[in-house]
């Protein structure tokens, strides 16, 4: 047989078209793609179904301990077969820096983690602790394995660089290529606010949303954009969770910033109202930058339809509603107190597809785009999120009618809620591959522990990204100074 999978009738959809038609798969990957296909030592009957690039899952934290020290419930085994029941092939979690740890001791402890992945997966390095070392010799050396971006925080005093620790970070990713993501929030705002509602008492759940106001976000993003021009090299924003951020995105990106920006189902589907739940519900609803309201959801799709966000990413940040997760700090633990942060990596795709394709926000072509075939450019996952010879076969076939509800159990991952319960959804994946091995079927998982494989990634795809050099990088030409002299 020249192909091991031929996938028939289906409907291939990719980032820039659909059509019907057939594909091939040899060795894992992509073999070929015409509109018919004989052989294949199996035949896939998609039956007319969606057959598009398995989602890359961008952003989540998996066996990751916070700064505060609480460790997601989902480890690589349970995060990443979740994410392929939600139609991931694969994923770039974050491997945490804690302060005084090098760079190549947190990366052995990741690899440690990942070795139970049952899909391909990558890191982002979050940075806390910027060392002459760590910038000189452990983040060249990270970069020179492929792990090709660095998260930094402008808050949380665990993890906030400040903006000097910030300039170091992207002196250092324009020297080498790499892509920074920042969490955007400025944090003198969030702890003022935090002093005048802990004043009057007020520490409930949904303290959590006034509590992180969005001028802290807008501020900071602003911020960190021109940080990032000074030194002239490309920066993601993460999780961006206001229009007035979106808008400045917006405007440096056309103004010729090399500008990425994402963001997450929470901030399209769920308001700050889910915070003041009953009793301590609203815990589950608690993630920095915080949900906000109806007016920021319909703006932020607006943006997502615009082409603003490169992606849209769960930020998966799983802590269970108690002691081991959002309540360490008691049951009745003030806000400031409650881990920050949800699970979505099963919905994300799901709920983008129903409320974005489905819904007439968006067309199939973005969907591929913000899910899977973006995140492979801005990340450099070369072999990744397209539909096309050569190509890693990292597939998924979507049945887009089938309407179902969601429920925990359908998360197939280690939490004890979904802030999703509920919500009806048109769209399900119903195949999902990787590398051409069949991993999820029909709602069940034929992928064993460990079967995914680390990938390196290159520098992002800067194509169609201006940027603006300073005088200070080129004192020759701008000062008639030869440096060399
Ligand atoms: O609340 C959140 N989002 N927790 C996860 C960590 C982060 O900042 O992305
Ligand atoms: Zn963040
Ligand atoms: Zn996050
Ligand atoms: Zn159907």
């Amino acid at each position: 047989e020249a192909f091991d999978i031929v996938i028939h009738s289906g409907l291939i959809a990719t980032a820039e078209m659909q059509f019907k038609g057939d594909l091939a798969i040899r060795d894992g990957r992509i073999a070929a793609v015409a509109e018919r296909i004989a052989g294949g030592a199996r035949r896939i009957d998609a039956g007319g179904r969606i057959v598009m690039p398995g989602g890359i899952e961008a952003h989540a934290h998996i066996a990751q301990e916070s700064a505060a020290g609480v460790m997601t419930a989902d480890d690589y085994y349970s995060g990443s077969v979740s994410a392929a029941f939600g139609g991931n092939s694969s994923f770039i979690p974050f491997a945490a820096q804690h302060r005084g740890q090098s760079i190549d001791e947190v990366l052995a402890s990741y690899d440690a983690r990942g070795a139970r992945s049952v899909i391909d997966y990558s890191y982002h390095l979050i940075v806390s602790d910027p060392s002459e070392a760590v910038l000189t010799d452990q983040l060249p050396r990270a970069f020179a394995r492929g792990i090709t971006s660095f998260k930094v925080f402008t808050t949380y005093d665990l993890l906030n660089l400040g903006d000097a620790g910030m300039l170091d970070i992207l002196t250092v990713a324009r020297k080498h290529g790499a892509i920074t993501m920042v969490h955007c929030e400025n944090d003198a705002m969030v702890k003022w606010m935090n002093r005048q509602l802990a004043a009057q008492g007020l520490t409930a759940p949904k303290y959590h949303a006034i509590s992180r106001p969005a001028l802290a976000e807008e501020e900071a993003i602003n911020r960190a954009i021109q940080l990032a021009k000074l030194v002239d090299t490309p920066l993601f924003i993460v999780h961006v969770s206001t229009p007035g951020g979106a808008e400045i995105v917006r405007r440096e990106k056309f103004a010729g910033a090399k500008l990425f920006a994402e963001t997450c189902p929470q901030y399209l589907a769920l308001t700050r109202e889910d915070l003041d739940r009953p009793g301590m519900d609203g815990a589950k609803y608690i993630c920095s930058p915080p949900v906000r309201d109806r007016e920021t959801q319909d703006a932020l799709w607006h943006h997502v339809a615009l082409g603003t966000f490169e992606s849209v990413s769960s930020d998966h940040a799983p802590y269970r509603a108690d002691e081991t997760g959002k309540f360490g700090a008691g049951p009745d633990a003030p806000y400031p107190k409650i881990a920050n942060g949800m699970p979505g990596i099963a919905m994300r795709l799901p709920y983008l597809f129903s409320e974005g394709v489905v819904g007439g926000r968006i067309t199939l072509e973005q969907f591929v785009a913000l899910t899977s075939t973006n995140a492979a450019k801005t990340f450099g996952c070369t072999a990744k999120g397209r539909i096309a010879p050569g190509m890693d076969a990292d597939l998924a076939i979507w049945d887009a009618e089938e309407v179902w509800t969601a429920t925990l159990a359908d998360q197939h991952d280690n939490m004890d809620y979904t802030p999703f319960e509920g919500m009806e959804i048109t769209g399900k994946p119903k195949l999902v591959m990787n590398r051409g091995a069949v991993i999820v079927e029909d709602g069940e998982l034929k992928a064993r522990e460990g079967q995914g494989r680390f990938f390196g990634r290159a520098p992002a795809d800067l194509r169609g990204r201006g940027g603006v050099p300073l005088p200070e990088f080129d004192p020759a030409r701008n000062f008639g100074v030869d440096p060399r002299a």
